[in-house]
């Protein structure tokens, strides 16, 4: 007889384990009405069990040994919510290894030890879920394997670090400085326990390894990722992007060109007529394009306890029917097969770009480089100069090319660099959209 009723144990009782706890609680009225059947929190394990998290958990549930959980027979899901990634893993591993299907919002463990994760889990027939590693509420997991099955994706953009879109909001509105702007996004408790993971793309790399697997058929392959984060930036950066018609935003970049994937993250700057340009805040947002449906938008809350344990919840309820059914492993984890898809470098992709330089205000200058950049086929669009040094100093120059290769823009920039009338290091940002 198909079985009806599902143990779940939280190994981790923090800002998520509170918000999935609250769910399952608060909304199981619901939850058994839509699926009849009965989802039973039966154990969270964490080493704090007196702080007062505001849910009222039945007596004996919270305890501080996530192993006795992970051995306890009536769990049959084991839901990862400690972060990190040792002992994450071990603790998932055993999991595995005893026939428990396992839900996972640690996008860092995902990304970099995935791949042996997911071959335990297909050896032992039991699910890992994770709809909550990437885009917190937004159910984009289930849009890439389910919603759009059908598809060859041609992109995928994303702004899926809430922390970081943040810092590059206030910096837009408020003409804030960097430093300023992540002291205002720590103290909102969004940014991870290292917050370089936030503001390096560390974080967003990690999310785009698993949104690249499941948009196009390859293992996850977080160190072939490109990755630059928004600590360059400058108000000022931010400022003349606006006045060129663009917004400055950390973009998380997958497409299929020349029959290879370009994976990469970096400060981009997006015009401001598209929608994601306006996703402002901690919200995050993905857009997916696909052959058959074309141009897909995604938007709500990356992070937070309660829109992080609402996708938490949906695994959980999508494992439990697939139990109830008899029909474990229905949606692969990751694709059942490999598309043989080749990773293409950074070196190789094209874009457009905004080029700041730190020149000093005197005669020939925008010569000087204008023919570095021309001797490189690099194309200029349009040129800013603003204000004049008062005491022989820099200024910036700002630059936009037409689209130019990257492998180009690195050789000119070294060579820019190495000019006596270049004071500092000149800072570039690739530009999305069409051509001017
Ligand atoms: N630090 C992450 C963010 C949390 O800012 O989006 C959610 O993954």
């Amino acid at each position: 007889m198909a079985k009806k009723s599902i143990g779940v144990g939280i190994i981790g009782f923090g800002t998520v384990g509170t918000g999935t706890a609250k769910t399952l609680i608060e909304n199981a009225a619901v939850i058994k009405q839509r699926t009849g059947l009965d989802i039973t929190l039966k154990k969270i394990a964490d080493l704090d069990t007196t702080r007062d998290r505001g849910v009222k958990l039945p007596a004996g549930v919270l305890i501080n040994d996530a192993k006795a959980l992970i051995n306890d027979p009536e769990i049959d899901i084991v839901v990862e919510l400690m972060g990190g990634i040792h002992p994450a893993k071990e603790f998932m591993l055993q999991a595995i290894k005893n026939g428990k299907h396992v839900v996972t919002a640690n996008k860092a463990l995902l990304a970099t030890e995935g791949n042996e994760l997911f071959a335990e889990a297909r050896s032992k027939s039991v699910e890992i879920g994770f709809e909550a590693a990437v885009a917190g509420g937004i159910p984009i997991i289930k849009v890439l394997r389910e919603g759009l099955i059908a598809n060859n994706i041609l992109a995928v953009y994303g702004i899926i670090n809430g922390t970081s879109n943040y810092i590059l909001t206030k910096m837009t509105y408020e003409k804030v400085e960097f430093a300023d702007a992540l002291k205002e996004a720590q103290a909102l408790g969004y940014a991870e326990a290292d917050p370089t993971f936030d503001v390096e793309g560390i974080d967003t790399a990690h999310k785009l390894t698993i949104l690249s697997s499941l948009a196009y058929g390859i293992e996850l392959s977080y160190n072939s990722v490109y990755k630059e984060g928004i600590t360059r930036l400058t108000a000022q950066d931010i400022e003349l992007a606006s006045e060129l018609g663009y917004k400055v935003k950390l973009l998380a970049i997958a497409k299929a060109s020349d029959g290879k994937i370009e994976m990469r993250v970096h400060p981009t700057m997006v015009p401001h007529e598209y929608l994601i340009s306006k996703v402002d805040g901690v919200f995050n947002a993905v857009f997916v394009e696909g052959d058959a449906v074309g141009s897909t938008l995604y938007y709500g809350r990356g992070a937070g306890d309660m829109p992080t344990g609402s996708a938490v919840v949906a695994d959980i309820v999508d494992i439990a029917r697939n139990i109830a059914s008899g029909s474990e492993c229905r949606v692969p984890g990751i694709a059942a097969g490999s598309s043989g898809m080749k990773i293409k470098s950074i070196e190789d992709i094209e874009s457009m770009y905004y080029f700041r330089f730190s020149a000093l205000d005197e005669p020939g200058v925008l010569s000087k480089i204008s023919g570095i950049l021309g001797s490189r086929n690099i194309s200029i669009a349009s040129v800013i100069q603003r204000g004049r040094s008062k005491d022989g100093g820099s200024v910036p120059l700002v630059v936009l090319t037409h689209r130019a290769r990257e492998k180009d823009v690195i050789s000119a920039v070294k060579e820019i660099d190495g000019l006596p009338i270049v004071v500092d290091k000149t800072l570039f940002i690739r530009v999305e959209g069409r051509e001017s």
